[in-house]
């Protein structure tokens, strides 16, 4: 099989590209974006005439925090909807069998139920944050249940938890928590800091996936014939946030206090994908958290010396 993998320098494109290396029979067609922008509607139906995959990951996003998404909207939901029509309909129309599509938990109502299960899809407004983002990924994944209803094509999608893990932004203004704390403890450590602050009280609850999890579900899904048009990838169990910095403070040999600005806003009380739709089918997370931050913090520091961190 070959495999296009689109944003193969990104966290999730890299996991992909170290899962599929292991697949036997998997050859790797990868483009940087200085060799494709995305966003070119010519250049990537030129490229897929020319290649024919036989499959393909799209996993290319313009990705960003809270403010990147509030300031730039406009950039968010453009680019965004470009990526996911030029690599969708192009691959339709280069005849390419198989594709699958990445998007994220924020496609989900802001007030969905948790854990939220795949029909809360459309069923009330967005958070309006990410708004824009949302809008692009849920355009997307309609876009490829409409080529396979219309089509017959096999295009489908995955809706992965917050991922963590190698290759993550550990810049302090666009990363995650985990990143953040993981580089917070890390400096305060190196810095023999006797504490580090925390924002909120702690009590929100989050769940947390290791990026080469997402791979392997991909791996998984990708072999079955019938895949559903959505499924949820995520461990199906939360954390609090403060069980979370506990976690990572430990593991990175934080000694300190932890000190809680509770006067800061904590954000939605809970975020948990219901995984059940991904584990009737046979998937499940192994990698447990404590593990998975351990992991985490050996790639952070390797990537540190050999001067790749992102960020
Ligand atoms: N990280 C998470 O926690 C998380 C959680 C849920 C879902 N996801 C989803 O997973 C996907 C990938 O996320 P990620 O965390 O891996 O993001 P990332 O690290 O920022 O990777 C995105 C990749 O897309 C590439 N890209 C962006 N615009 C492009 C364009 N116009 N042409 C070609 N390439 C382009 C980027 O290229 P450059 O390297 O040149 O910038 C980058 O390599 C996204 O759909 C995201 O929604 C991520």
């Amino acid at each position: 099989m070959k495999l296009f993998i689109a944003g193969h320098n990104g966290m999730v494109g890299g996991a992909l590209v170290r899962r599929f290396q292991r697949e036997p029979g998997v050859t790797l067609l990868l483009r940087t974006r200085r060799e494709l922008d995305l966003t070119n509607q010519a250049a990537v139906a030129a490229f897929y005439a020319a290649e024919k995959p036989d499959g393909a990951i799209i996993a290319a996003a313009k990705v960003g925090g809270i403010l990147a998404n509030n300031t730039y909207p406009a950039e968010f939901l453009f680019e965004n909807l470009a990526i996911a029509s030029n690599t969708i309909h192009g691959a339709y129309a280069a005849g390419v069998p198989r594709l699958l599509f990445l998007g994220s938990s924020c496609i989900y109502p802001k007030l969905a139920p948790q854990p939220m299960p795949e029909s809360s899809l459309l069923t009330g407004p967005l958070e309006p944050t990410n708004e824009a983002y949302a809008i692009a990924k849920i355009a997307g994944l309609k876009l490829c249940e409409y080529y396979r209803k219309q089509h017959g094509v096999v295009y489908h999608s995955a809706m992965p938890t917050n991922l963590y893990g190698p290759g993550d932004y550990y810049n302090l203004e666009r990363s995650h928590v985990m990143p953040a704390l993981l580089r917070k403890f890390h400096e305060a450590k190196a810095a023999s800091r006797p504490e580090v602050g925390a924002w909120g009280t702690g009590s929100p609850k989050r769940e947390f996936l290791h990026v080469d999890e997402l791979a392997d579900a991909c791996a998984f899904l990708l072999k079955m014939d019938n895949p559903p048009d959505l499924v949820n990838v995520g461990t199906g169990t939360d954390v609090t946030i403060r069980e979370l910095t506990e976690i990572v403070a430990q593991v990175v040999g934080f000694k300190g206090r932890i000190v809680w600005d509770a006067t800061k806003p904590d954000g939605t009380p809970r975020k948990l994908m219901d995984v059940s739709r991904l584990t009737a089918l046979g998937w499940q997370a192994r990698i447990g958290l404590r593990a998975g931050v351990e992991a985490t913090y050996a790639s952070f520091l390797a990537e540190q010396a050999a001067g790749t961190l992102r960020g």
